[in-house]
């Protein structure tokens, strides 16, 4: 923890709360007041309070109370009781029953208290770390970067590490947002050539015209525009992974050329003569479903008999909700990291809303959620409210566009959430003018995820601009 112990002091005394604060301030530490037993209480669910200074009589609920509930909730930092004369016995009591840190006689010695506060902070900083542990720990359903306990994910995770090893190809299926780009890594990962490089290539984002040279490299002058040397994607990738990502997308005569090479692997750059020899690992994605494409016309089967030795199938994140609340436990310690903030953990009320959603942009738009609530809430716990955004825009459909006035669209209870979402894209689209990439900014979504939508729904592909997507 770098940052400083945040010490909640609850005391109806305002005189005396007024006084400990400035002291307690005076030692370095952050400091939180409430005036009341049950104001406490509310203190401490919303923000991380590594140690309480508590009166034992307070109004509303007195320290015992309060001591009892935190307990309950599984949720009681290191708590110094400060003890009216008289009222040892009770005090004691409490300490005793409720795993009360210690207790303090009034008046206040400060001498003790400096000291008590101190231990208190260091008793903290060992709960914090091993609840730090017990989380990684708990999580034997980790790969990489992967997270599933799923019996889905955990086959997967199996596969992977049968797989990983061998020089065999792998395709990887399933929907955007699955964590196709995360598999491929972890296969990289664990396999033998985990030392060499991995090399990605996406074969959506590049033209026809560059992809032949951007796999294999080209000679200076082989063509028009080529003025230097340069090394292809085969070649970075030699002793290690080559992933051509979206390979549904590749240009056919690149499929035929790429077919030969995994053939005899042997390869040339454009325009070279000498024949190199290709010690890559071949593993391709797609988001397509593979036979239709090949019935489609636009994947060739033979390479998808080559590459298709092994197959790994992500399923979409609502045929495997029971890995939802573990995503987003690992994710709040990431965003944590990530933005500096303190959030704990999700409420279950949180994990109820998120689990029900049907995650149509999958795992990378439940972590754009979870990212965005934990910068929303900053400490504490997650609540429905901090990701308030991003279920509605899954639930209820909001206007179109703040600046517009009307263009709303009307839901009605009975509705399902497809059918709602289909009614906000139709009239975001209606808005923009069929302006894809303006709807799907007004949506928060990428345009790719709007175009799987505007598939799934059946609406008009129609014209409009095309962007490719960035993420
Ligand atoms: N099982 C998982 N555990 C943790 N995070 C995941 C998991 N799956 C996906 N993610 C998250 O979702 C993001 C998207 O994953 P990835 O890029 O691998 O998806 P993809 O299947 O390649 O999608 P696309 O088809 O759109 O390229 C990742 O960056 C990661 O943050
Ligand atoms: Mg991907």
């Amino acid at each position: 923890m770098d940052q400083s112990m945040r010490v909640l002091i609850a005391e109806d005394e305002i005189d005396h709360q007024d006084y400990l604060a400035k002291v307690v301030t005076s030692w370095n530490y952050d400091v939180e007041r409430a005036d009341n037993g049950e104001d406490a209480l509310r203190l401490l669910n919303e923000k991380s309070i590594d140690i309480v200074l508590s009166d034992l009589m307070m109004p509303k609920m007195d320290g015992f109370e309060l001591l009892r509930q935190l307990k309950a909730q599984g949720n009681l930092p290191p708590t110094i009781l400060m003890t009216a004369f008289g009222s040892l016995e009770k005090a004691l009591h409490t300490i005793h029953e409720l795993d009360g840190f210690w207790y303090l006689e009034k008046p206040i010695d400060l001498t003790a208290l400096e000291l008590l506060i101190k231990r208190a902070g260091a008793q903290r900083r060992l709960a914090v770390e091993n609840e730090e542990l017990r989380r990684q720990l708990s999580f034997r359903g980790v790969l990489g970067n992967l997270i599933g306990q799923s019996t889905a994910m955990q086959e997967i995770f199996a596969l992977i590490r049968q797989v990983a090893p061998t020089s065999a190809a792998v395709l990887i299926t399933g929907e955007s947002g699955t964590g196709k780009e995360l598999v491929a890594r972890a296969l990289h990962a664990n396999s033998r050539r985990s030392a060499g490089p991995f090399v990605a290539i996406n074969c959506a984002a590049l033209p026809e015209t560059l992809i032949e040279s951007e796999i294999f490299g080209h000679e200076k002058g082989s063509f028009t525009g080529a003025f230097e040397r340069r090394v292809g994607a085969m070649e970075a990738a030699q002793h290690g992974t080559l992933f051509l990502d979206e390979l549904g997308e590749m240009p056919l005569p690149m499929q035929a050329k790429l077919l030969r090479v995994l053939e005899d692997l042997r390869f040339r750059r454009l325009g070279g003569k000498q024949e190199m020899q290709a010690d890559v690992r071949i593993v391709a994605a797609t988001n397509r479903d593979p036979a239709k494409s090949i019935k489609e016309g636009k994947l060739r089967e033979d390479l998808y008999y080559r590459l298709n030795v092994f197959q790994i199938h992500l399923p979409p994140l609502r045929e495997r909700k029971d890995d939802i609340p573990h995503i987003v436990e690992a994710m709040i310690g990431t965003m944590n990291q990530k933005h500096g903030t303190r959030v704990q953990s999700a409420s279950s009320a949180l994990s109820d809303a998120l689990m029900a959603l049907a995650w149509e942009g999958n795992v990378r738009e439940l972590r754009n959620v979870v990212e965005r609530a934990v910068i929303v809430a900053g400490e504490g716990v997650l609540e429905p409210r901090h990701a308030a955004f991003g279920l509605k825009r899954a639930a209820v459909p909001v206007k179109a566009d703040p600046e517009a006035d009307g263009g709303g669209v009307g839901v009605d209870i009975g509705m399902t959430i497809d059918e709602a979402e289909r009614l906000l894209i139709e009239a975001t689209l209606q808005h923009t003018g069929n302006n894809k990439t303006r709807a799907a900014s007004i949506l928060g979504i990428s345009t790719k995820t709007l175009h799987v939508k505007l598939r799934q729904y059946r609406l008009s592909e129609g014209s409009g601009d095309e962007t490719a997507d960035e993420n």
